[in-house]
Protein backbone atom coordinates (compact mmCIF):
# COMPACT_ATOMS: atom_id res chain seq x y z
CA UNK A 1 0.00 0.00 0.00
CA UNK A 2 1.15 3.64 -1.01
CA UNK A 3 0.28 5.79 2.22
CA UNK A 4 0.01 9.50 2.62
CA UNK A 5 0.50 10.79 5.82
CA UNK A 6 -0.70 13.96 7.00
CA UNK A 7 0.83 15.90 10.08
CA UNK A 8 1.84 19.54 10.86
CA UNK A 9 1.36 20.01 14.61
CA UNK A 10 3.06 19.09 17.44
CA UNK A 11 0.61 16.31 18.53
CA UNK A 12 0.53 14.93 15.11
CA UNK A 13 4.15 14.26 15.02
CA UNK A 14 3.97 12.28 18.27
CA UNK A 15 1.14 10.43 17.26
CA UNK A 16 2.93 9.57 13.82
CA UNK A 17 6.17 8.81 15.24
CA UNK A 18 4.02 5.89 17.48
CA UNK A 19 2.24 4.81 14.25
CA UNK A 20 5.14 5.26 11.27
CA UNK A 21 7.55 2.55 12.13
CA UNK A 22 4.20 -0.19 12.07
CA UNK A 23 3.70 1.47 9.03
CA UNK A 24 6.82 1.09 7.04
CA UNK A 25 7.77 -2.12 8.02
CA UNK A 26 5.39 -3.09 5.22
CA UNK A 27 4.14 -0.39 3.70
CA UNK A 28 5.22 2.97 1.56
CA UNK A 29 4.80 6.04 3.78
CA UNK A 30 4.59 9.23 1.73
CA UNK A 31 5.04 11.81 4.85
CA UNK A 32 3.54 15.39 3.90
CA UNK A 33 4.57 18.13 6.80
CA UNK A 34 1.65 20.99 6.26
CA UNK A 35 4.31 23.08 8.52
CA UNK A 36 1.23 24.23 10.27
CA UNK A 37 3.91 24.04 13.66
CA UNK A 38 7.02 25.51 12.71
CA UNK A 39 8.88 26.69 15.65
CA UNK A 40 11.78 24.10 16.34
CA UNK A 41 10.55 23.41 19.74
CA UNK A 42 7.19 22.58 18.37
CA UNK A 43 8.13 20.55 15.45
CA UNK A 44 11.63 20.09 14.34
CA UNK A 45 13.04 18.79 17.98
CA UNK A 46 10.37 16.21 17.80
CA UNK A 47 11.77 14.79 14.10
CA UNK A 48 14.75 14.48 16.02
CA UNK A 49 13.87 13.33 19.37
CA UNK A 50 11.18 10.75 17.97
CA UNK A 51 13.54 9.81 15.33
CA UNK A 52 10.41 10.31 12.68
CA UNK A 53 11.49 10.09 9.16
CA UNK A 54 12.23 13.78 7.61
CA UNK A 55 8.72 14.95 5.30
CA UNK A 56 8.64 14.51 1.89
CA UNK A 57 7.04 17.13 1.66
CA UNK A 58 6.74 20.57 3.50
CA UNK A 59 4.55 22.83 2.39
CA UNK A 60 5.25 25.51 5.48
CA UNK A 61 1.86 26.65 5.65
CA UNK A 62 1.48 27.82 9.54
CA UNK A 63 1.04 31.13 10.92
CA UNK A 64 -2.16 33.24 9.78
CA UNK A 65 -5.66 32.87 10.00
CA UNK A 66 -8.03 29.72 10.08
CA UNK A 67 -8.68 30.45 6.35
CA UNK A 68 -4.80 31.42 5.46
CA UNK A 69 -3.33 28.67 6.79
CA UNK A 70 -6.06 26.28 5.80
CA UNK A 71 -5.99 27.44 1.93
CA UNK A 72 -2.50 27.43 2.07
CA UNK A 73 -2.39 23.30 2.73
CA UNK A 74 -5.27 22.97 -0.02
CA UNK A 75 -3.25 24.56 -2.50
CA UNK A 76 -0.31 22.59 -1.47
CA UNK A 77 -1.74 18.92 -0.28
CA UNK A 78 -3.58 18.85 -4.27
CA UNK A 79 -0.77 18.81 -6.88
CA UNK A 80 1.23 16.26 -3.92
CA UNK A 81 -1.61 13.74 -3.89
CA UNK A 82 -3.00 13.93 -7.45
CA UNK A 83 0.88 13.36 -8.41
CA UNK A 84 1.22 10.21 -5.56
CA UNK A 85 -2.23 8.50 -6.44
CA UNK A 86 -1.98 6.70 -2.96
CA UNK A 87 -4.35 4.39 -1.35
CA UNK A 88 -5.00 5.98 1.51
CA UNK A 89 -4.78 9.28 3.27
CA UNK A 90 -4.24 9.27 6.67
CA UNK A 91 -5.09 12.09 9.17
CA UNK A 92 -4.85 12.41 12.73
CA UNK A 93 -6.40 14.30 15.15
CA UNK A 94 -8.46 17.50 14.67
CA UNK A 95 -6.62 20.26 13.51
CA UNK A 96 -6.44 22.85 10.65
CA UNK A 97 -3.93 19.54 9.01
CA UNK A 98 -6.43 17.31 9.59
CA UNK A 99 -9.42 18.99 7.57
CA UNK A 100 -6.86 19.91 5.04
CA UNK A 101 -5.91 16.07 4.47
CA UNK A 102 -9.41 15.21 4.70
CA UNK A 103 -10.90 17.97 2.05
CA UNK A 104 -8.55 17.54 -0.79
CA UNK A 105 -8.17 13.78 -0.55
CA UNK A 106 -12.04 13.16 -0.75
CA UNK A 107 -12.14 15.99 -3.47
CA UNK A 108 -9.60 14.08 -5.48
CA UNK A 109 -11.76 10.64 -4.54
CA UNK A 110 -8.85 9.66 -2.63
CA UNK A 111 -9.94 7.68 0.92
CA UNK A 112 -9.30 8.93 3.94
CA UNK A 113 -8.27 6.92 7.01
CA UNK A 114 -9.09 9.08 10.12
CA UNK A 115 -6.68 8.54 13.54
CA UNK A 116 -8.87 9.73 16.82
CA UNK A 117 -12.05 9.41 15.13
CA UNK A 118 -15.97 10.01 17.01
CA UNK A 119 -13.95 12.25 19.60
CA UNK A 120 -16.49 15.18 20.25
CA UNK A 121 -17.07 17.96 22.86
CA UNK A 122 -20.38 19.19 21.47
CA UNK A 123 -18.74 22.44 21.39
CA UNK A 124 -19.15 23.78 17.86
CA UNK A 125 -16.93 26.99 19.57
CA UNK A 126 -14.30 25.01 19.31
CA UNK A 127 -11.94 25.00 15.93
CA UNK A 128 -11.38 21.51 16.53
CA UNK A 129 -14.59 20.10 16.47
CA UNK A 130 -15.50 21.58 13.44
CA UNK A 131 -12.44 19.74 12.26
CA UNK A 132 -13.01 16.73 13.49
CA UNK A 133 -16.43 16.46 12.75
CA UNK A 134 -15.76 17.45 8.67
CA UNK A 135 -13.00 14.85 8.92
CA UNK A 136 -14.87 12.14 10.21
CA UNK A 137 -17.66 12.27 7.66
CA UNK A 138 -14.75 12.17 5.04
CA UNK A 139 -13.52 8.82 6.17
CA UNK A 140 -13.81 5.57 4.87
CA UNK A 141 -11.44 4.31 8.26
CA UNK A 142 -12.44 5.83 11.15
CA UNK A 143 -10.04 4.46 13.71
CA UNK A 144 -12.08 5.32 17.23
CA UNK A 145 -10.07 5.70 20.28
CA UNK A 146 -12.36 5.19 22.66
CA UNK A 147 -16.03 3.52 22.50
CA UNK A 148 -17.75 6.36 23.33
CA UNK A 149 -16.15 7.78 20.06
CA UNK A 150 -17.63 4.35 18.49
CA UNK A 151 -21.20 5.47 19.97
CA UNK A 152 -20.69 9.47 18.94
CA UNK A 153 -20.35 8.36 15.06
CA UNK A 154 -23.15 6.30 15.61
CA UNK A 155 -25.25 8.79 16.65
CA UNK A 156 -24.19 10.43 13.41
CA UNK A 157 -25.13 7.86 11.47
CA UNK A 158 -21.64 6.67 10.92
CA UNK A 159 -20.86 2.72 11.31
CA UNK A 160 -19.23 1.47 8.29
CA UNK A 161 -15.55 2.01 8.58
CA UNK A 162 -15.48 2.91 12.31
CA UNK A 163 -12.94 0.27 14.37
CA UNK A 164 -11.89 0.83 18.37
CA UNK A 165 -8.32 0.71 17.91
CA UNK A 166 -7.64 2.01 21.60
CA UNK A 167 -5.18 5.61 21.59
CA UNK A 168 -2.25 5.57 19.69
CA UNK A 169 -0.42 7.76 22.61
CA UNK A 170 -0.74 5.46 24.67
CA UNK A 171 1.39 3.30 22.76
CA UNK A 172 4.20 5.49 23.23
CA UNK A 173 3.27 6.96 26.63
CA UNK A 174 3.68 3.15 27.77
CA UNK A 175 7.67 2.78 26.43
CA UNK A 176 8.78 6.32 27.59
CA UNK A 177 6.82 6.19 30.69
CA UNK A 178 8.67 3.59 31.93
CA UNK A 179 12.02 4.62 30.90
CA UNK A 180 11.26 7.95 32.71
CA UNK A 181 9.73 6.67 36.22
CA UNK A 182 13.16 7.02 37.76
CA UNK A 183 13.42 10.41 40.40
CA UNK A 184 16.73 10.17 38.56
CA UNK A 185 14.95 11.18 35.03
CA UNK A 186 13.67 14.51 36.90
CA UNK A 187 16.95 15.34 38.24
CA UNK A 188 18.18 15.03 34.57
CA UNK A 189 15.60 17.40 33.22
CA UNK A 190 17.64 20.68 32.68
CA UNK A 191 15.12 23.45 32.85
CA UNK A 192 15.63 27.09 32.29
CA UNK A 193 13.26 29.82 32.64
CA UNK A 194 12.43 31.33 29.60
CA UNK A 195 13.03 34.78 30.32
CA UNK A 196 16.22 34.63 32.17
CA UNK A 197 17.42 31.09 31.35
CA UNK A 198 18.45 30.88 35.20
CA UNK A 199 18.07 26.83 36.14
CA UNK A 200 15.32 25.13 37.86
CA UNK A 201 16.16 22.42 39.91
CA UNK A 202 12.51 20.13 41.16
CA UNK A 203 12.08 17.52 43.35
CA UNK A 204 9.36 14.73 42.77
CA UNK A 205 6.08 16.41 44.10
CA UNK A 206 7.24 19.94 44.35
CA UNK A 207 5.96 21.46 41.41
CA UNK A 208 3.08 21.81 39.42
CA UNK A 209 2.80 21.19 35.72
CA UNK A 210 1.02 23.07 33.39
CA UNK A 211 -0.18 23.67 29.66
CA UNK A 212 -2.41 25.94 27.94
CA UNK A 213 -3.28 26.68 24.25
CA UNK A 214 -6.45 26.25 23.92
CA UNK A 215 -8.22 29.28 21.39
CA UNK A 216 -10.46 29.81 23.98
CA UNK A 217 -7.74 29.77 26.81
CA UNK A 218 -6.65 32.60 24.52
CA UNK A 219 -8.72 35.09 24.83
CA UNK A 220 -8.30 38.09 27.34
CA UNK A 221 -10.83 37.34 30.11
CA UNK A 222 -9.55 33.78 29.96
CA UNK A 223 -6.11 34.55 30.25
CA UNK A 224 -6.99 36.65 33.04
CA UNK A 225 -8.98 34.11 35.07
CA UNK A 226 -6.80 30.71 34.21
CA UNK A 227 -3.65 32.86 35.01
CA UNK A 228 -5.02 34.49 38.14
CA UNK A 229 -6.05 30.64 38.77
CA UNK A 230 -2.11 29.65 38.40
CA UNK A 231 -1.46 32.54 40.58
CA UNK A 232 -3.60 30.94 44.00
CA UNK A 233 -1.95 27.28 43.32
CA UNK A 234 1.61 28.22 43.30
CA UNK A 235 3.86 28.62 46.11
CA UNK A 236 7.36 29.09 46.52
CA UNK A 237 7.18 25.49 47.90
CA UNK A 238 4.95 24.04 45.08
CA UNK A 239 5.92 26.38 42.33
CA UNK A 240 3.76 25.94 38.80
CA UNK A 241 6.09 24.84 36.05
CA UNK A 242 4.51 26.04 32.82
CA UNK A 243 5.51 24.90 29.51
CA UNK A 244 4.50 27.63 27.32
CA UNK A 245 2.60 27.42 23.80
CA UNK A 246 4.41 30.18 21.57
CA UNK A 247 0.45 31.11 20.42
CA UNK A 248 -0.44 31.65 24.57
CA UNK A 249 2.77 33.55 25.24
CA UNK A 250 1.97 35.54 22.48
CA UNK A 251 -1.57 36.21 23.90
CA UNK A 252 -0.33 36.92 27.03
CA UNK A 253 2.21 39.37 25.81
CA UNK A 254 -0.73 41.03 23.92
CA UNK A 255 -2.58 41.72 26.96
CA UNK A 256 -0.22 42.74 29.39
CA UNK A 257 -0.52 40.00 31.29
CA UNK A 258 1.94 39.36 33.71
CA UNK A 259 2.68 36.04 35.60
CA UNK A 260 2.91 35.75 39.62
CA UNK A 261 6.65 35.18 40.93
CA UNK A 262 5.79 31.52 41.42
CA UNK A 263 4.63 30.48 38.23
CA UNK A 264 7.60 29.58 36.38
CA UNK A 265 7.59 29.95 32.28
CA UNK A 266 9.81 27.33 30.71
CA UNK A 267 9.93 26.94 26.79
CA UNK A 268 7.92 24.12 25.56
CA UNK A 269 9.45 21.38 26.32
CA UNK A 270 10.43 17.96 24.44
CA UNK A 271 8.78 14.75 24.32
CA UNK A 272 9.98 13.10 26.98
CA UNK A 273 10.74 16.02 29.39
CA UNK A 274 7.14 15.95 28.90
CA UNK A 275 6.41 12.93 30.42
CA UNK A 276 8.91 13.53 32.58
CA UNK A 277 7.71 16.60 34.36
CA UNK A 278 3.55 14.90 34.21
CA UNK A 279 5.33 11.97 35.28
CA UNK A 280 7.11 13.51 38.97
CA UNK A 281 4.39 16.73 39.64
CA UNK A 282 2.76 17.06 42.64
CA UNK A 283 -0.32 16.92 39.75
CA UNK A 284 -0.99 18.51 36.03
CA UNK A 285 -3.44 21.40 35.29
CA UNK A 286 -3.86 21.29 31.52
CA UNK A 287 -6.34 22.24 28.51
CA UNK A 288 -4.38 19.89 26.15
CA UNK A 289 -6.25 16.69 24.84
CA UNK A 290 -3.16 14.73 24.88
CA UNK A 291 -1.20 15.87 28.29
CA UNK A 292 -5.17 15.29 30.18
CA UNK A 293 -4.82 11.53 28.39
CA UNK A 294 -1.00 11.02 29.56
CA UNK A 295 -1.79 12.40 33.13
CA UNK A 296 -4.60 9.85 33.35
CA UNK A 297 -2.04 7.25 32.41
CA UNK A 298 0.71 8.01 34.78
CA UNK A 299 -1.73 8.08 37.34
CA UNK A 300 -0.79 11.99 38.31
CA UNK A 301 -3.90 14.22 39.24
CA UNK A 302 -5.11 16.20 36.68
CA UNK A 303 -7.13 19.51 36.47
CA UNK A 304 -8.42 20.18 32.94
CA UNK A 305 -8.72 23.67 32.32
CA UNK A 306 -11.86 23.66 30.13
CA UNK A 307 -15.46 23.51 30.72
CA UNK A 308 -15.77 20.17 28.60
CA UNK A 309 -13.31 17.22 28.00
CA UNK A 310 -13.49 14.66 24.62
CA UNK A 311 -12.01 12.05 26.94
CA UNK A 312 -14.84 10.87 28.94
CA UNK A 313 -13.46 7.24 29.95
CA UNK A 314 -10.39 8.53 31.31
CA UNK A 315 -11.88 11.32 33.65
CA UNK A 316 -14.84 8.02 34.75
CA UNK A 317 -12.04 5.48 35.35
CA UNK A 318 -9.60 7.81 37.06
CA UNK A 319 -11.23 7.44 40.16
CA UNK A 320 -11.40 11.36 41.13
CA UNK A 321 -8.40 12.31 39.95
CA UNK A 322 -9.33 13.80 36.92
CA UNK A 323 -11.59 17.01 37.51
CA UNK A 324 -12.62 18.90 35.34
CA UNK A 325 -12.39 22.63 36.95
CA UNK A 326 -12.49 24.96 33.96
CA UNK A 327 -11.50 28.13 35.24
CA UNK A 328 -12.73 27.96 38.44
CA UNK A 329 -10.06 28.61 40.62
CA UNK A 330 -11.88 28.11 44.13
CA UNK A 331 -12.50 24.37 42.25
CA UNK A 332 -9.14 24.36 41.68
CA UNK A 333 -8.16 24.57 45.09
CA UNK A 334 -10.34 22.09 46.43
CA UNK A 335 -9.55 19.28 44.20
CA UNK A 336 -5.68 19.94 44.81
CA UNK A 337 -6.49 19.99 48.65
CA UNK A 338 -8.22 16.34 47.86
CA UNK A 339 -5.78 14.95 45.51
CA UNK A 340 -2.68 16.38 46.21
CA UNK A 341 -2.34 18.26 49.59
CA UNK A 342 1.00 19.82 49.93
CA UNK A 343 2.43 18.33 52.96
CA UNK A 344 1.80 14.90 51.15
CA UNK A 345 2.58 15.67 47.96
CA UNK A 346 6.49 14.01 47.97
CA UNK A 347 5.40 10.45 49.30
CA UNK A 348 2.25 10.44 46.92
CA UNK A 349 4.36 10.76 44.02
CA UNK A 350 6.56 8.23 45.22
CA UNK A 351 4.02 5.94 45.70
CA UNK A 352 3.00 6.74 42.35
CA UNK A 353 5.68 6.28 40.17
CA UNK A 354 6.17 2.85 42.61
CA UNK A 355 2.76 1.82 40.89
CA UNK A 356 3.27 2.65 37.56
CA UNK A 357 2.51 -0.39 34.98
CA UNK A 358 0.70 1.04 31.61
CA UNK A 359 0.36 -1.27 28.94
CA UNK A 360 0.43 -0.12 25.18
CA UNK A 361 -2.56 -0.18 23.61
CA UNK A 362 -1.43 -1.91 20.78
CA UNK A 363 -3.27 1.24 18.49
CA UNK A 364 -0.52 0.80 15.69
CA UNK A 365 -1.21 -3.10 14.70
CA UNK A 366 -4.73 -2.48 14.91
CA UNK A 367 -4.64 0.43 12.23
CA UNK A 368 -2.35 -0.98 9.86
CA UNK A 369 -4.25 -4.69 10.15
CA UNK A 370 -7.87 -2.94 9.43
CA UNK A 371 -5.99 -0.63 6.73
CA UNK A 372 -4.59 -4.36 5.18
CA UNK A 373 -7.80 -5.69 5.24
CA UNK A 374 -9.90 -3.37 3.47
CA UNK A 375 -7.30 -1.17 0.93
C1 LIG B 1 -3.22 23.82 16.96
C2 LIG B 1 -4.55 23.10 16.79
C3 LIG B 1 -5.00 22.54 18.12
C4 LIG B 1 -3.92 21.67 18.75
C5 LIG B 1 -2.63 22.46 18.85
C6 LIG B 1 -1.53 21.55 19.36
C7 LIG B 1 -6.01 24.05 15.05
C8 LIG B 1 -7.21 24.88 14.79
N1 LIG B 1 -5.57 24.04 16.31
O1 LIG B 1 -3.43 24.93 17.80
O2 LIG B 1 -6.14 21.73 17.89
O3 LIG B 1 -4.35 21.28 20.03
O4 LIG B 1 -2.26 22.93 17.55
O5 LIG B 1 -0.50 22.26 19.94
O6 LIG B 1 -5.50 23.44 14.16
N2 LIG B 1 2.84 29.56 16.81
C9 LIG B 1 4.17 29.84 16.81
N3 LIG B 1 5.04 28.84 16.46
C10 LIG B 1 4.63 27.61 16.13
C11 LIG B 1 3.28 27.33 16.12
C12 LIG B 1 2.38 28.32 16.47
O7 LIG B 1 4.60 30.95 17.11
O8 LIG B 1 5.49 26.74 15.84
C13 LIG B 1 1.89 30.63 17.20
C14 LIG B 1 1.56 31.56 16.06
O9 LIG B 1 1.34 32.83 16.59
C15 LIG B 1 0.26 30.98 15.57
C16 LIG B 1 -0.39 30.54 16.87
O10 LIG B 1 0.69 30.06 17.65
O11 LIG B 1 -0.52 31.91 14.86
C17 LIG B 1 -1.45 29.47 16.72
O12 LIG B 1 -0.92 28.35 16.03
P1 LIG B 1 -1.89 27.38 15.23
O13 LIG B 1 -1.11 26.29 14.62
O14 LIG B 1 -2.78 28.14 14.34
O15 LIG B 1 -2.82 26.79 16.35
P2 LIG B 1 -2.47 26.16 17.77
O16 LIG B 1 -2.96 27.08 18.79
O17 LIG B 1 -1.06 25.73 17.79
N1 LIG C 1 4.04 18.15 24.96
C1 LIG C 1 5.40 18.27 24.79
N2 LIG C 1 6.00 19.39 25.27
C2 LIG C 1 5.34 20.37 25.93
C3 LIG C 1 3.93 20.23 26.10
C4 LIG C 1 3.31 19.12 25.59
O1 LIG C 1 6.04 17.38 24.24
O2 LIG C 1 5.95 21.35 26.34
C5 LIG C 1 3.39 16.94 24.45
C6 LIG C 1 2.52 16.24 25.45
O3 LIG C 1 3.29 15.41 26.29
C7 LIG C 1 1.59 15.48 24.52
C8 LIG C 1 1.42 16.41 23.33
O4 LIG C 1 2.51 17.32 23.40
O5 LIG C 1 2.19 14.28 24.09
C9 LIG C 1 0.12 17.17 23.39
O6 LIG C 1 0.10 18.14 22.40
P1 LIG C 1 -0.62 19.54 22.57
O7 LIG C 1 -0.90 19.81 23.98
O8 LIG C 1 0.18 20.53 21.80
O9 LIG C 1 -1.96 19.36 21.72
P2 LIG C 1 -3.35 18.61 21.98
O10 LIG C 1 -3.07 17.25 22.48
O11 LIG C 1 -4.13 19.45 22.93
O12 LIG C 1 -3.98 18.63 20.64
Amino acid sequence: MRIVSVVGTRPQLIKAAALSPALRARHEEILVDTGQHYDDAMAGSFFRELGLAQPDHALGAGGGSHAEQTAAMLRGLEPILTDRQPDVVLVYGDTNSTLAGALVASKLGLPVAHVEAGLRSFDRRMPEEINRVVADHLSRWLFAPTPTAVDNLRAEGIQDGVVLVGDLMQDLAARVGREVVDAGALRDVRLRLAESSEGIDLEPGAYLFATVHRAENREPDALRAWTALLRRVASPERPVILAIHPGTRLALERAGIRLAPDVRLVEPQGYRTSLTLQMHASAVLTDSGGVQREAAWLGVPCLILRDTTEWVEAVADSGGRMVVVGLDADKAIDALARLSPRDRASELARERTRAFDLAPAGAADAIVAALEREA
